[in-house]
């Protein structure tokens, strides 16, 4: 089982955000559920939270085995969800959430994620976005313009993404921003809220 500092240290501040957020027995997909300590931990401060896993395939016997020895009825088996794949879940929730998985994957996947998830959302659902953001093209922190270049010399396609732009992005697809909150360790959370029509699946 794959363990993440980050996590850790996060989950605390991240958690007080949700639960301001969400009412009590909310649905919740979670898209690169990573190692599944946030699922954890949220599942077992809100009791009543039904939260789903996903990742890439590779992260999933991780996830898996977390679940098993950590989880309970309200945090199902995982499911293998690549952002590109048709086969998002059929069902819809009451919000998506996503933490630091913006710049590990290329930015078109971003927009695609977007697009479905407009589609999983209930009428008024939120997409719920943790992690590190700039202001159009400007850095609002030195360590996460160290973390960008970092991320870019790993690869050219990560790298910190631009909040502007993601909202921007997400209001054409009619999920409206509600927050801008800042976070520790120059993190922020994102929060966009959908129009209350529900968009006909493809
Ligand atoms: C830095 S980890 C963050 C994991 C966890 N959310 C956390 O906060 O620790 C990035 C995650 O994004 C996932 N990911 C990357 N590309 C993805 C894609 N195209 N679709 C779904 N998940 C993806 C990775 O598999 C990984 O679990």
């Amino acid at each position: 089982m794959r363990h993440s500092e980050a996590c850790e240290r996060n989950k605390r501040v991240i958690l007080e955000v949700l639960a301001a957020l969400l009412p009590q027995c909310s649905t919740v997909l979670e898209i690169g559920s990573g190692t599944a300590q946030h699922a954890v931990h949220f599942t077992k401060q809100m009791p009543g939270l039904r939260w789903q896993c996903s990742d890439l395939a590779e992260n999933l016997p991780g996830i898996q085995a977390r679940v098993d020895l950590e989880g309970d009825d309200l945090l199902p088996n995982p499911i293998e969800l690549n952002v590109l794949t048709a086969n998002w879940p059929a069902g819809r929730f009451d919000a998506v959430f996503t933490a630091n998985t913006l710049h590990i994957m290329p930015w078109d996947h971003t927009l695609v994620l977007l697009d479905q998830v407009v589609k999983v959302l209930v009428p008024g659902g939120r997409l719920i976005i943790y992690g590190p953001f700039h202001d159009s093209g400007i850095h609002t922190a030195a360590s996460n313009a160290a973390f960008d270049r970092s991320l870019k010399s790993r690869d050219p396609d990560m790298g910190v993404r631009d909040a502007v732009e993601i909202t921007a992005q997400a209001a054409r697809r009619g999920l409206h921003a509600e927050a801008d909150l800042a976070l520790p360790a120059n993190n922020r959370t994102l929060i966009f809220r959908q129009a209350s029509s529900i968009p006909q699946k493809t």
